[in-house]
């Protein structure tokens, strides 16, 4: 495949890619969508979707996805469960790193049925999972995203995770938390507005947070580090990418953006993933990044 298959010269925006110097193929986990629906309204994109997503055709969608991320990564596979249409966008069950997994305590009920199966899951595949009360809702990475060079995490609060959880999850890693606060209820978790990428880049949306955040990312990343999305493909979910090393995997974005990321570097697979958006979920929010643990991980 042409994503395994890297040019002889480094495109010199990205010089330095960990992929380049050092493959290491990471391990993301999917649930197939045989049970996926949109059978409830906790954001504004399920509603008037009811029941109007197509079963064959998220399958279909779903498939090309796992198919691309396939090509650079290991995945491994959760069962759907009945009752928990919304399983699909593993990147809710929690955050992981170093073995470690801050389980999800999702704010609508009509999702914490999904967090025993998660833990289930994890817990038999070696992770250890650590509860986040109820007290203090906490969706995942969905909310948090790690910075590409792991110096610190970036947390959303607002519409789903409490503000409250962010201190436990500095505690349970000990690294510094910076907190996004999201004010437009279109972009109601961290990655569907904000992504940061491979080469010290992020992408995002800048009016889906308030003054204060803004300017703690315009801290961190340098003008020339910033990629601005236009409403335009902020509404197509083009924040809600997977990165991984040089490639960006999204669901279908303007031309305009697409030359924007290839001027940078970066190869651009476009997913079209028109069934998810009907929930309010694209290309990131179906994948959950999982380190490789010494056991073997079931699949
Ligand atoms: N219907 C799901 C919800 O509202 C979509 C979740 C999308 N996930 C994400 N990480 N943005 O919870």
């Amino acid at each position: 495949s042409t994503h395994s298959v890297h040019p002889a010269t480094t495109h010199p925006a990205i010089a330095g890619f960990g992929a380049e110097a050092n493959p290491v193929r990471p391990t993301y986990l999917m649930c197939a969508p045989q049970l996926y629906d949109v059978s409830y309204v906790i954001n504004p994109w399920m509603a008037g979707n009811v029941h109007a997503s197509s079963r064959t055709r998220a399958m279909e969608q779903w498939a090309r996805l796992y198919e691309a991320l396939s090509s650079i990564a290991d995945v491994v596979l959760i069962d759907p469960e009945p009752g928990s249409p919304d399983m699909v966008f593993t990147a809710n069950a929690g955050l992981e790193r170093n073995g470690i997994v801050a389980l999800s305590s999702f704010f609508h009920p009509e999702r914490q049925g999904e967090e025993p199966h998660f833990r289930r899951w994890l817990t038999s595949a070696g992770y250890t999972v650590v509860d986040i009360p109820r007290s203090t809702p906490f969706e995942g990475e969905g909310d948090a995203l790690f910075a590409n060079d792991a110096s610190c995490l970036w947390a959303g609060y607002g519409p789903r995770t409490a503000v409250s959880s962010h201190r436990i999850l500095r505690s349970i890693w000990n690294l510094e938390v910076i907190s996004l606060h999201l004010v437009d209820p279109r972009f109601y978790h961290l990655d569907t507005c904000f992504a940061p990428l491979e080469g010290g880049y992020a992408m995002y949306y800048p009016k889906a947070f308030d003054q204060a955040s803004l300017e703690k990312i315009e801290r961190f990343y340098a003008k020339d580090k910033r990629i601005i999305v236009s409403e335009q493909n902020a509404v197509r979910f083009a924040c809600n990418a997977i990165n991984v090393g040089r490639t960006v995997i999204m669901n279908e974005i303007s031309a305009e953006l697409e030359s924007c990321l290839r001027s940078r570097g970066f190869d651009v697979v476009q997913v079209q993933l028109s069934e998810f958006l009907k929930a309010g979920g694209a290309a990131k929010c179906l994948v959950m990044r999982l380190s490789k643990l010494a056991r073997t991980l079931h699949n």
